[in-house]
Order: structure tokens, then sequence, then C-alpha cells
């Protein structure tokens, strides 16, 4: 896979999944935005690991939709054209229905729905104003494991990755004709600081017996799926979600 001179905005990238995936286009060849919403330090540490030249920080929370339209905007103005976005930034947050009072319910629906859809619809929305007048352009989601199987104390997160496997499929179609191509990838637990976060060490254990590979999923692994998408030659798979779970959960 050749990335040589693409202009690829990563949202979420200062850390992670995100982060993987910024160093994997940028040894391929990419000039890499990497945008975060406030850990500045990580996003200029990411920065300074990307290998290659020409990689810029942006700061903006997607969650605010003039951001969404402010990131593109100044993406594109600094680079001429954005050719792939990933929109890889995401929240989840424990809100079991029989534990968690009203208030901590509703605000975990409004933050989590926020982050992990609207806020992709409203970035895919700017995204696609530039794709379709540059001729064409490159999407691909991060969604979850979850959409598919069920998030017990995590609904919200469940249901905000099923609605955004359903987005990326809307777009895939409407956007084809306009050679705009959008994919996404459903990691399974992938060992970052978010799985690291939502985990305890008893819960941490058992998740590895998930998978016959008895492990988790490596950020590059899902970085991997990701470029395989973006990539040319993958025009005919948009639409497609890949699932990056080893095997945990085959639908
Ligand atoms: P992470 O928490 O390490 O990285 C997510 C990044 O998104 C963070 O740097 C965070 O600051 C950023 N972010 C959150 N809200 C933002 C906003 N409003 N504006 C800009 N940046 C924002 O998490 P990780 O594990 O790298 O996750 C990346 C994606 O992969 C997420 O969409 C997550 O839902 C998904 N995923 C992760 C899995 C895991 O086990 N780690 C499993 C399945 C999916």
């Amino acid at each position: 896979m050749d990335f040589k001179n693409k202009k690829v905005l990563i949202t979420g990238a200062s850390r992670g999944i995100g982060k993987a995936t910024a160093l994997a286009f940028a040894a391929k060849g990419a000039q890499v935005g990497i945008n975060f919403r406030n850990n500045r330090e990580a996003a200029e540490r990411t920065l300074a690991e990307l290998p290659g030249e020409g990689h810029r920080l942006f700061q903006y929370d997607v969650s605010v939709k003039e951001d969404t339209k402010s990131l593109i905007e100044d993406f594109v103005q600094a680079y001429g054209k954005l050719d792939i976005l990933v929109n890889n930034a995401g929240i989840g947050a424990f809100h079991a229905i029989d534990e968690v009072d009203f208030n901590t319910w509703t605000q975990a629906w409004e933050d989590i729905l926020g982050t992990n859809l609207t806020a992709v619809a409203n970035t895919c929305y700017w995204a696609v104003q530039a794709m379709i007048a540059q001729g064409g352009g490159r999407i691909v989601n991060v969604s979850s494991r979850g959409a598919f199987r069920g998030e017990p104390v995590q609904p919200a997160y469940g249901a905000s990755k099923a609605a955004l496997n359903s987005l990326s499929q809307s777009l895939a179609k409407q956007l084809a004709p306009h050679h705009i191509y959008v994919g996404v990838v459903a990691p399974g637990f992938t060992d970052t600081d978010m799985a690291a976060e939502a985990l305890t060490p008893k819960e941490r254990e058992n998740l590895l017996r998930e998978s016959p590979f008895q492990r988790m999923a490596k950020p590059e692994e899902v970085a991997h799926a990701i470029l395989f998408l973006a990539s040319e030659g993958a025009e005919y798979s948009s639409g497609t979600i890949i699932d990056v779970n080893g095997a945990s959960y085959l639908r």
C-alpha cells in the first residue's frame, strides 16, 4: 500500500488507535493531520514520532459542530486537499441501566452519541463538500465489535457504533458516484488507554479468553485494516465493515 503525498486527516490521533494509524500512514509516505482535543503534549509527542515530513496538528473538539467545519477548512487550507479522512475519535462510559441514576444515563447518551455519531456525521459533512469539489476521496470510520454483540454496561456506546455503521453504509451508497469511498473498521478490545481505563485486571483477564488468540488486538493491527480500506484498489469494498477482533465475535 502506497500513500505517497496523500493528505490524511485522523481525528483523536494523539494516542491509541489514531496514533498507530498516523504512524502507519506516515511510514507509507502520507502527510498526516493529527486532530486532538485537549492533550497538546501527547499530540506533540505523536507528531515528533511520525516518519517523513509535512505532518501537522489540528486542535479541535469534533463534538462541537462549528469545530468540524473549522477543522476541515483549516486542513484543506494547509494541504490544498483532503484525500483521506479517518474518523477515529470516540468515547465510552459506564452507564448500566440498572445501576446509574437518570442524570448519569441521559448525560451518557448525549455525550457518547455526540462524539461517536453526530461528530462523525458533521465531520463527514464538511469533508464530503471538500472531496466533491476536488473530485473524490476516502473515508474510514472506526466502529466497534460492540455494535454487533451488545454492550450491556455501555449501551449508548454500542448504539452509537451501530448507528455509525449505518451512517457509513448510507454514505457509501450516496457518495460512490462522487468517487468517494466509505469503509468501516470494527475492532474488538484493543490494547490502548481507552481499554485500560475501562477494565479491571480481572475483566482484562476474562477478555483475553474471548479470543482464540488469547490476547487483545494491537493498535497496529487495527491501523492495518484502516489503511487497506483507504488504499487504491479498495474502492469496490466501499460500504464494507472489517472486523478486527481476533475471531472473538463472528457474525
Ligand atoms: P483512546 O481513548 O486512546 O483514543 C481516542 C482519542 O479520541 C483520544 O485521544 C481522545 O482524546 C480523542 N477524542 C475523544 N473525543 C474527542 C473529541 N470530541 N474531539 C477530538 N478528539 C476526541 O481510544 P482508542 O482505544 O484509541 O479508540 C479509538 C477508536 O477506536 C474509538 O472510536 C473507539 O471507540 C474505537 N474502539 C476502541 C476499542 C478498544 O478496545 N480500545 C475497541 C473498539 C473500538
